[in-house]
């Protein structure tokens, strides 16, 4: 907090994605998940759980000071400390998007009971500007599942999303870093190359790398002088867009009527799909470019036919 009030002025940040340290007392979590603790950073800050309310509310006050009107917050939390986070996030006006489910591999192992295999990411967004949301960013819009040639943008783009955690064998890691794949989902869909993403919790600075691997600018906060000291190393290390050739290239859309003749019928048809869904508050933009799909003509093709049809 003393961090982002010192060098982030206010609306200047188009995403923030954050992991916040649990507030569970007693480091138990190594013993669960069973790994190799001498790779693991010493150094983990934790907050005490009876300053949790009072401390999600401090960053998340902070969070929204620094979005730009229209930037997104994703918040990853487990369920111990969720009520607190929500709680926080009802004292700002940030407006709330999706609630997403994270499952992942791993969970941890319980006999008499079921096993814990999922993460609450809260997405938010500042009101006042236009959300980025690159919505075929990373599958088009006709492209189908061979298996159950369901929409595979649709599936992407569902609330819950299964992406494992990664284990690095014999590199350094902070306490539960993100997978890459988690973390390039919420980029790509919620910035822009370019962009100022922020992580007020670095950790192993994840947030950071995979932002500048996708050219992204990165900016973020982290307490444990150990943990910082050595990414802050780490991280000068990575060249920026060096992600951007393992992202798979998304489907264009293909216009299969392109170049036939419009029939009346044809023209009655887009005149009356054009009202309905005005009808539902689309603005022209959006309402033409999902007939795009709908009628498989192009954008002005079927503007052409709009504007013949109003004279
Ligand atoms: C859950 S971890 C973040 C892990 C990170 N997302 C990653 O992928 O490596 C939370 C981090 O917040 C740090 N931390 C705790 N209190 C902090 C504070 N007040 N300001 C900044 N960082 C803090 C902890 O030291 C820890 O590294």
């Amino acid at each position: 907090m003393e961090g982002a009030r010192e060098y982030l002025p206010d609306n200047s940040v188009d995403l923030i994605i954050s992991d916040p340290p649990y507030g569970i007392a007693g480091d138990t979590l190594h013993k669960h998940y069973n790994r190799n603790e001498s790779l693991v950073l010493d150094g983990y800050v934790e907050v005490p759980a009876e300053e949790y309310p009072a401390f999600s509310l401090a960053w998340i006050k902070e969070a929204e000071r620094v979005l730009k009107p229209g930037g997104s917050l994703y918040i990853v939390s487990g369920y111990s400390n969720l009520i607190h986070i929500l709680n926080a996030l009802q004292n700002t006006s940030l407006q709330e998007v999706n609630h997403i489910i994270w499952k992942y591999n791993f969970g941890v192992y319980t006999r008499k009971k079921y096993i814990s295999s999922h993460y609450h990411i809260l997405y938010y967004v500042k009101p006042g500007g236009q959300p980025v949301f690159n919505t075929f960013s990373r599958y088009g819009e006709m492209e189908k599942n061979d298996e159950s040639k369901g929409s595979l943008n649709y599936q992407d783009r569902e609330d819950v999303w299964i992406i494992n955690k990664e284990y690095k064998h014999g590199k350094i890691k902070n306490k539960n870093e993100l997978p890459t794949q988690l973390l390039v989902k919420m980029i790509q869909y919620s910035s822009n190359e370019g962009d100022l993403v922020c992580d007020f919790f670095l950790g192993s600075f994840s947030t950071a790398k995979v932002a500048i691997g996708l050219n992204r600018r990165a900016c973020g906060f982290e307490k444990s002088s150990v943990a910082f000291d050595y990414q802050i190393r780490e991280i000068k290390k990575i060249v920026p867009g060096s992600l951007i050739p393992t992202l798979r290239t998304p489907a264009p859309r293909k216009r299969t009527r392109q170049g036939e003749r419009i029939s009346e019928a044809e023209r009655e048809r887009v005149t009356q799909r054009y009202s309905e869904l005005k009808g539902q508050k689309m603005t022209q933009k959006a309402a033409i470019q999902q007939m795009t799909e709908e009628f498989g003509r192009g954008y002005w093709s079927l503007l052409r036919m709009l504007q013949q049809v109003s004279g």
